[in-house]
């Protein structure tokens, strides 16, 4: 059994408690990656280093959308540098190794082709990737491939009911509805679910908190989904997809009054100040120690 660490200032700035977090938690979690309606062209990809991971999720030429880890097989660089964008086929700009957009190897130069094209060592890493109203999911673990379930029942329920209060009676959206606003915050990004979690104890509101990386609120003029992208130890990007009915002025000054609060509460969880225990912050400690504990999947095909 491998202990997690303590919820100590470490647990908030040290690198080591990050990449046990990459390793155990965020190799076995759904990892929100972007809106579905940003991948709706054949060729249109996105791309994030997600908890330590470089992912992303691309339309083929087939319609399917697919999940990759972002590695050259090649030797192991970014094969998508933007972090958006539409293609034709994905070359790796290193030594030009070719990818098609369901990650088979094409081709490379001469002088650094493979000395085999087993797929198993040349073909992009696959994901399994998932959708949940509009957003797009990423799975490291070896589920199903496709699979629309999350990992555990509470998951499901939660999920299930985000989807159908953003869009009751269908599984597609409109996005037209939806504002996108991010920012990047210097906070670790525990600090960010637990300042949010705190926001939610009003008991006579429903659980809006998807661990890990999820929240969905009913606000007076809309609805808010709440996308928390972990993108080193110390930084965070939160990403917000906001009902129109809200101005994205608002939107904006929401998020920034949000991004001093937590730069705020990173200071204080490093002084040696813990978060505010609410039943919220707890329960989420609880299943992060647990998540911590859990050994990451057979790595066979992974690097980096
Ligand atoms: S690392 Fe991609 S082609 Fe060499």
């Amino acid at each position: 059994m491998v202990r997690p660490p303590a919820l100590d200032a470490a647990a908030y700035s040290a690198g080591d408690v990050f990449m046990q977090e990459k390793a155990s938690l965020f190799s076995t979690a759904w990892l929100p990656l972007c809106a579905v309606d940003q991948l709706e062209a054949a060729g249109s990809f996105v791309s994030a280093t997600i908890g330590g991971w470089p992912l992303f999720a691309i339309r083929g030429t087939d319609a399917v959308l697919r999940g990759f880890r972002n590695l050259c097989r090649h030797q192991n660089m970014l094969v998508v540098e933007k972090p958006e964008g539409e293609c034709e086929a994905l070359r790796c700009r290193y030594h030009g190794w070719t990818y098609a957009l369901d990650g088979s190897f094409v081709t490379a130069p001469p002088l650094v082709a493979p000395a085999s094209t087993d797929p198993e060592s040349t073909h992009l890493i696959e994901t399994t990737v998932a959708t949940w109203s509009d957003l797009v999911f990423l799975r490291l673990d070896n589920g199903p491939a496709g699979s629309p379930m999350p990992p555990d029942a509470d998951e499901t329920a939660g999920i299930a009911a985000g989807r159908r209060a953003l869009d009751p009676g269908t599984d597609r959206p409109d996005p037209a509805r939806w504002e996108k606003a991010t920012i990047d915050i210097g906070c670790n990004w525990k600090v960010a679910v637990e300042e949010l979690l705190a926001d939610d104890e009003v008991p006579s509101k429903p659980p809006s908190y998807h661990f890990p990386l999820l929240f969905k609120r009913s606000e007076e003029r809309g609805t808010v989904l709440e996308q928390i992208m972990p993108r080193s130890f110390l930084r965070t990007r939160l990403i917000a997809y906001r009902s129109r009915t809200a101005a994205a002025s608002e939107s904006l000054d929401a998020l920034q009054a949000l991004k001093q609060r937590l730069e705020e509460a990173q200071s204080a969880r490093v002084g040696g100040n813990p978060a505010r225990e609410t039943a919220a912050v707890e329960r989420f400690h609880s299943a992060w120690g647990e998540a911590l504990t859990r050994m990451s999947p057979p790595q066979a095909r992974r690097t980096g």
